[in-house]
C-alpha cells in the first residue's frame, strides 16, 4: 500500500505511485520552495491565479483579523455580513454587467454550475422553459464538477464520467494555428467557425438554446487566444438569435491580460460573468457570479411561487474569503496592478517573440501576462516541463503547448530568469 493517502486532482494516478507527490513547503513573490530546499520561480500563477504572489502580509492580516472578529456567518435566509456586502458593492462598481447581483461560492466550478442553474431558473421565471440548452466550445475549459464539467470540452474531464450531460452543446474551438485549414486566413476561419455556429444553433432551434459560455481566452485548452473578428461576429450572431453570453472571466478576470477584465480586451460586452482565483489571488477560496439586475429582477415572483430560491453554500460570500477578497481588489487598485501587468505583459511578450525561431517551437502567442509556447515536436510537452523544473522553473504543459501564467507582481528581471531558465529546458529537449 502507498503511503501517500490523497486521491490527487488531475493527475496520472500510476505515475503518482511510481514517483511519489512534489511537496511545497513555502512562498514568497513568485518563487516558492520545495521540501528539500529547492527554490522555483513559479510561473504559473499556481493554477493561473496567484496574482498578488506568495507571502503578502496585508493579506495575511486581513485574514487573520477577520477570523478573530466575525470567522464565519452565512447568507441564508436573509442573513449577511459587512465584508460580503462591501465585496458586492466593490465588483458591482468595477464589472461591466449592468447594476450587476452578486452570487458568491467558492470555485470556479461552482460558479459555472450556478451559471447554468441561473439560466435554468430566469427562462422558467419568464415562462421560456424549453430555453435551456448551452453551448460551449471544444478545448474550452469551464471547471469539472457535472454541469461545468458538462461545459468543459476536454475530453479527460469527459472520459469515464459519463459527460457531457444532456442540453450541453459543443461547437468548434477558435485556435486558428491548429485548426485553420491551409491556405485559411485567420479572418476566413473566424468565418467558416461562425457558419458553423449558426448551423449548429439552427438545427437545435435557437428557441432551446438558454446562452453560450466562453473564455475571453481558453486557458487550460492550451492559451488560446480568439481569432480575427472573433468576439464581434460571435456577438451579432448570438444577439440574432437572442441567445446569451456568459462570460467566464475566472483566469482572464483582474488584469490577467493587462486590463481588467477580459472582456474589455476582447471588446466583450457579456449578459453575465464568473470569477473565481485572482478574485482573492487565490490566498482563499471564493467565486463570484454577475447578473444583470434585469434577470434578478424576473426571477423574483418566481421565487415567491416555489417558496425560497433553492441555490446557495455555507460557504457562499464566506466572510473571511470576502474580507480577503476585498484587500485583494483594494492593492489592485492602489498598487496599480493591471496597468503594470499591461508594461510587464508588453516586455514578457516581446521577449518570447525570439522563441519563434526557436526549432522546437511551432507557434508563440499571448497578450499580458498571459502567453504560451505551442511545440511542434509531438510529446514534447513535458520533457520540457521536467527540464523546467530541474532548472528552478514552474511551468505547465497542456499537451504539447508550454503555458506561461506568472504572478502578475512579476518585474522584467524575474522575466528575464524565466524566460533564461525556459530556454535552457527547451535546448536540453532538443539536444
Ligand atoms: C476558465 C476557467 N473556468 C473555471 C475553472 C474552474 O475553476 P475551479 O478549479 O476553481 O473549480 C477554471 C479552472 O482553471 C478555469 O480556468
Amino acid at each position: 500500500m502507498s503511503s501517500y493517502p490523497l486521491i490527487p486532482p488531475t493527475t496520472n494516478f500510476r505515475q503518482i505511485e511510481e514517483q511519489g507527490p512534489q511537496v511545497m513547503v513555502r512562498g514568497q513573490g513568485v518563487y516558492q520552495w520545495d521540501d528539500k530546499g529547492k527554490q522555483y520561480l513559479e510561473g504559473m500563477a499556481g493554477l493561473w491565479c496567484t496574482a498578488l504572489g506568495y507571502g503578502n502580509e496585508e493579506v495575511a492580516e486581513v485574514a487573520a483579523e477577520t477570523i478573530r472578529e466575525l470567522g464565519f456567518a452565512h447568507m441564508f435566509s436573509g442573513k449577511s455580513h459587512e465584508a460580503g456586502i462591501k465585496l458586492g458593492e466593490k465588483l458591482r462598481e468595477m464589472l461591466p454587467v449592468p447594476e450587476a447581483r452578486l452570487f458568491f461560492g467558492s470555485s470556479g466550478s461552482d460558479a459555472n454550475d450556478t451559471q447554468v442553474k441561473l439560466m435554468r431558473y430566469y427562462f422558467n421565471a419568464i415562462g421560456k422553459p424549453e430555453k435551456k440548452k448551452i453551448i460551449s466550445r471544444r478545448l474550452a475549459y469551464h471547471g469539472v464538477t457535472l454541469a461545468a464539467g458538462s461545459l468543459t470540452g476536454i475530453p479527460v474531464n469527459h472520459a469515464l464520467f459519463d459527460l457531457p450531460l444532456e442540453g450541453f452543446l459543443h461547437t468548434d474551438c477558435p485556435h486558428y494555428y491548429r485548426f485553420g485549414e491551409p491556405g485559411e486566413s485567420e479572418a476566413g476561419f473566424t468565418d467558416r467557425l461562425m457558419h458553423n455556429l449558426e448551423e449548429l444553433i439552427l438545427r437545435e432551434g435557437p428557441d432551446t438554446i438558454a446562452a453560450m459560455i466562453a473564455e475571453p481566452i481558453m486557458g487550460a485548452g492550451g492559451v488560446i487566444l480568439p481569432p480575427q473578428g472573433y468576439f464581434t461576429k460571435l456577438q451579432a450572431l448570438l444577439k440574432k438569435y437572442d441567445i446569451f453570453l456568459i462570460d467566464d472571466e475566472v483566469i482572464c478576470g483582474f488584469g490577467r491580460t493587462g486590463q481588467a477584465f477580459g472582456a474589455d480586451t476582447f471588446n466583450i460586452t457579456p449578459t453575465t460573468m464568473s470569477f473565481a482565483k485572482a478574485l482573492t489571488s487565490a490566498y482563499l477560496p471564493l467565486s463570484a457570479v454577475a447578473f444583470p439586475e434585469e434577470m434578478y429582477q424576473a426571477m423574483i415572483d418566481a421565487c415567491d411561487e416555489v417558496g425560497v430560491f433553492g441555490h446557495g453554500f455555507t460557504y457562499s460570500a464566506h466572510p473571511v474569503c470576502a474580507a480577503v477578497a476585498l484587500k485583494v481588489l483594494e492593492i489592485y487598485e492602489r498598487d496599480d496592478i493591471f496597468a503594470r501587468a499591461a508594461r510587464t505583459g508588453r516586455y514578457l511578450q516581446n521577449k518570447l517573440e525570439k522563441f519563434r525561431s526557436h526549432e522546437l517551437v511551432g507557434d508563440v502567442r499571448g497578450v499580458g501576462l498571459i502567453a504560451a509556447l505551442e511545440l511542434k515536436v509531438e510529446k514534447s510537452g513535458p520533457k520540457v516541463i521536467s527540464e523546467c523544473l530541474k532548472n528552478g522553473l514552474i511551468l505547465r504543459n497542456l499537451g504539447d503547448v508550454i503555458a506561461i501564467c506568472p504572478p502578475l507582481i512579476i518585474s522584467e528581471a524575474e522575466i528575464d530568469e524565466l524566460l533564461h531558465k525556459l530556454e535552457k529546458s527547451l535546448d536540453a529537449v532538443l539536444g
